[in-house]
């Protein structure tokens, strides 16, 4: 795999698109953290080379469905257009994938990460090394997230949160799409990635980074939510701690 040219290759796709829009430059900034990160992950689980380098190429492709889907729809919303299942379109029905890697003997294992990278859980049936890249991905997605919220959101819980959403979250459970009501509960939908890491090396990755503490010092709480999040900020740190 050429790092040199797969980035030069997937910086002269995202220059299609309008860099001007802080979510393009926001999603281009993105992958690259994520690539990273990907390489990261797959160091600390002991993969050999060739792997941590397949891992940092999901990486790079794992959004490819993103540029489009703000450019048709001018938002980041999967309802109208899934960017997961969009990327998996551009890049394996379209054709993009050879762009940045000639060899087509990933191609089972790339494909399943991307599509399955952003839903609540991995839909697809996986052998024992696709599980593995798509939990790598989904890991190190998630871990950038954190960072995003912080830097590019105002992250605000000023609306009470859904009484299903807190009782989720206090289960420790992912929160479902469907049970988001309200701008506090997709807030707390995003604190609660952190119970879906499929590795303690991503949450140890994660506590270095000091990403998710930070995002959860961001947030601004209105007096309404003061003994609620207290409560459910000190269950949270406590994920970190492995
Ligand atoms: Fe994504």
């Amino acid at each position: 795999m050429n790092f040199d040219l797969i980035d030069k290759e997937f910086k002269k796709y995202v220059s299609t698109f309008n860099f001007e829009d802080e979510k393009i430059s926001l999603k281009y900034y993105h992958t690259l953290e994520v690539a990273n990160i990907s390489y990261e992950i797959a160091e600390a689980l002991g993969l050999n080379e060739e792997d941590r380098n397949l891992a940092k190429l999901i990486g790079y492709l794992h959004d490819f469905g993103r540029f489009e889907q703000v450019a048709t729809t001018n938002s980041f919303k999967d309802k109208e257009v899934d960017h997961a299942d969009n990327g998996v379109k551009l890049l394996f029905e379209e054709g993009w994938i050879r762009t940045f890697i000639q060899d087509d003997k990933y191609d089972e294992i790339i494909k399943k990460a991307v599509r399955n990278h952003n839903k609540y859980q991995i839909l697809d049936p996986v052998n024992e090394r696709e599980r593995l890249f798509a939990n790598i991905i989904r890991d190190s997605d998630k871990i950038d997230i954190f960072r995003v919220r912080t830097k590019y959101y105002h992250n605000e819980m000023k609306l009470v949160p859904s009484i299903k959403v807190v009782e989720e979250l206090k289960k420790e459970h992912s929160i479902l799409l469907n049970d988001i009501k309200n701008k506090s509960d997709s807030l707390l939908c995003v604190m609660a990635f952190i119970f879906d890491f499929n590795y303690k090396e991503s949450i140890q990755i994660l506590k270095k980074k000091g990403y998710y503490s930070n995002f959860l010092n961001s947030i601004e709480v209105s007096k309404d939510n003061e003994t609620i999040f207290k409560e459910i900020k000190e269950k949270l740190l406590k994920k970190l701690e492995v």
